[in-house]
């Protein structure tokens, strides 16, 4: 392989035998972890914050709702599991869609969904954003930016690859631009956030957008390129990695500017509303509330069980403070 990185990332993860491109069971026996898998009150909560935003009319009861980058679609079936307990009614009227690029994980998801729902609730599938056309939505991702590939930069130069070496003698403008606007004398600088957001703008006319990612507003300038094989994590630069071995076979990612995805955004006609830590947002839109419920419905059993999966979204320290969430909104 000689070449531009992102296209070295990009084959490495999306590649005919890339990491998601060759079906992986993401999650507790994977070879990550996500809040998605953590606990449904996720899911549960994002679901609650549906029903508000319909509460207060930004959602038409006849809203979107759409999952980027789902996976398994846990996510969006813990959604509509807990719409489905607080508000059934909504259920009849609400669209369930994901976007998925690859066919066996939209069958897998099909399939999820059935077990799950039977056919309560139904599901569309669009392989990208451009496919679909709407009105007013929802749309919700999780750890979808850090999965972009991305450009290397390292003191004025954008790395190249040879073989599975980074070489830093290429001049690359566009890079170096993000570069000093992103304040990184070394790190990553996403490719693709500009398309993404031109279209999710263009597919709907007002919408929210919710996103959950690890990483900072502005990312401390340094590399923060890894590798989680096998439940360790490898930083991309270090002196023993063999990149040969774990090419395609593992899950390569990094920490997330949101500025920049903030920029991409706005220059895409779409308004930041705000970023906060996953823990805080998950209290704000009422994860404490749905435990409550929980204690008042179930036995004391399955409460403390629920309630230890969920205290990992939400205590410091673990998901809760290191994942960011970010939001925006269209308005027509
Ligand atoms: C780390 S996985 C997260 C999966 C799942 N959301 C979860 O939380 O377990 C990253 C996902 O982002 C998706 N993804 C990356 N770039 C994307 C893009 N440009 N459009 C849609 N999905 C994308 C990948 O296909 C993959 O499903």
């Amino acid at each position: 392989m000689d070449g531009k990185f992102s296209e070295y990332m990009s084959d490495w993860l999306y590649g005919e035998d890339g990491y998601y491109s060759t079906y992986k069971n993401i999650g507790k026996s994977g070879d990550f972890y996500t809040a998605v898998s953590t606990s449904k009150f996720f899911g549960g909560t994002i679901g609650k914050h549906i029903i508000s935003l319909v509460d207060e009319g930004f959602l038409k009861p006849n809203a979107v709702i759409c999952e980027i980058g789902a996976h398994h679609g846990y996510f969006l079936a813990d959604v509509i599991e807990f719409i489905y307990t607080l508000r059934p009614k909504l259920l009849e009227s609400l669209e369930f869609v994901i976007i998925e690029r690859f066919d066996d994980l939209q069958e897998q998801q099909r399939n999820y969904f059935k077990e799950s729902f039977g056919d309560a609730v139904s599901l569309t599938h669009y392989k990208s954003l451009s496919e679909l056309k709407c009105k007013n939505a929802f749309f919700i991702a999780n750890e979808i930016f850090d999965a972009f590939s991305c450009e290397l930069f390292y003191k004025g130069k954008t790395g190249r690859v040879d073989g599975h070496a980074v070489e830093f003698d290429v001049d690359n403008e566009w890079v170096t631009q993000k570069a000093a606007k992103y304040h990184k004398d070394r790190g990553e600088i996403a490719i693709g956030y500009e398309e993404f957001a031109l279209e999710m703008a263009a597919s709907c006319e007002k919408f929210e957008f919710m996103t959950f990612d690890y990483g900072e507003m502005v990312a401390r300038p340094d590399f923060s390129l890894r590798i989680y094989s096998k439940h360790e994590v490898i930083p991309f630069f270090d002196e023993n990695i063999k990149r040969e071995e774990l090419y395609a076979k593992s899950d390569i990612t990094y920490d997330v500017t949101f500025a920049h995805v903030k920029d991409a955004y706005e220059e895409a006609g779409v308004e930041f509303v705000e970023l906060k830590a996953q823990m805080v947002a998950l209290i704000d839109m009422g994860i404490l509330d749905l435990l409550e419920i929980l204690k008042d419905n179930v036995d004391e059993k399955l409460y403390k069980q629920e309630l230890e999966k969920a205290k990992m979204l939400i205590m410091p320290n673990f998901l809760g403070e290191r994942f960011k969430m970010m939001r925006l909104r269209k308005f027509s």
